[in-house]
């Protein structure tokens, strides 16, 4: 059994590992795929800062409006920007060789992203682009090295630089407390994510929660079956619970005469 359990760990590993992506640590982020006014915002911010590049070729217009409850009317006019129909799917405008020119590579289709990357993987990457005028694009990214998308949400978060930030103190992993107030003791540190004060149109709660609801859109995406397979899945339970009872009765019936 002991080693059944080590095994099944090991062979977790790997998953794990491939979540982590890298060093940086992932903030977590609770996704509720019941939250259809969550979604509908999340698909708003996809319209006007992702569809320009990225496209969800799995997804039609008309699929994505029923699931989230919006009317086929709003869709066309507050959502569908390009000639696109109802009933197409979400295409980017840009050719693969304008993308090839201008950023040196194809940015990838969204529609599984967050089954590949992770909600929390996404919702970091998202928020933690910064100034880096070493880049071609002006932009870096803190879980993905290097990466060839510009800065696209920078008028919304304002202009992240790496900057020196008082940070709390942590010795042995645990933070550090000042005896007589209580309060947690800081330290200046020089590695640090900051925003420049006036440079963003959204307060930094108000970002995280227009992340947060993005994020929830390409969840979704990732996987519009999700609400109704979870569903299934409590019934197959509740079945095998009701199927145990009558099968040990029937046992104890069988074997009574046994004994
Ligand atoms: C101006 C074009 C452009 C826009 C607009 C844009 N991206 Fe990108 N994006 C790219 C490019 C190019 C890459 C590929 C980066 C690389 O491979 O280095 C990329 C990569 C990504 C990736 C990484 C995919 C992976 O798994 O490797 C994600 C996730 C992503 N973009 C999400 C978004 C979201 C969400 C938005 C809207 C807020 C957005 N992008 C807007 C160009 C863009």
């Amino acid at each position: 059994m002991k080693k059944i359990i080590a095994t099944l760990l090991v062979s977790a590993l790997p998953v794990f590992g491939f979540a982590a992506g890298g060093s940086y640590p992932l903030d977590k982020v609770n996704i509720d795929l019941t939250d259809k006014a969550a979604m509908q915002d999340g698909l708003k911010t996809f319209a006007n800062y992702c569809l320009g590049c990225h496209g969800m070729k799995f997804q039609r217009y008309e699929r994505v409006a029923t699931d989230l409850g919006i009317s086929e009317e709003a869709m066309m006019a507050n959502i569908v920007f390009t000639d696109a129909k109802i009933g197409d799917h979400m295409r980017t405008p840009m050719t693969d060789e304008q993308a090839k020119k201008w950023f040196g590579v194809v940015p990838p289709d969204l529609t599984l992203v967050a089954r590949v990357r992770g909600a929390d993987w996404l919702y970091t990457y998202l928020r933690t682009f910064y100034a880096d005028p070493s880049r071609p694009l002006g932009a870096n990214n803190k879980v993905f090295d290097n990466v060839g998308m510009p800065n696209v949400l920078v008028a919304l978060q304002g202009n992240q630089v790496i900057d020196c930030k008082q940070v709390p103190m942590v010795e042995n992993g645990k933070k550090v407390f000042d005896p007589l107030t209580g309060a947690p003791i800081t330290e200046e540190s020089c590695d640090q994510l900051v925003v420049q004060k006036g440079t963003g149109s959204m307060s930094e709660q108000e970002f995280d929660e227009t992340i947060k609801n993005l994020v929830t859109f390409l969840e979704y995406s990732a996987n519009p079956v999700k609400l109704k397979s979870q569903r299934i899945g409590t019934y197959v339970l509740l079945f095998l619970v009701v199927f145990f009872v009558f099968a040990y009765l029937l046992k104890r019936e069988y074997w009574k005469d046994v004994k």
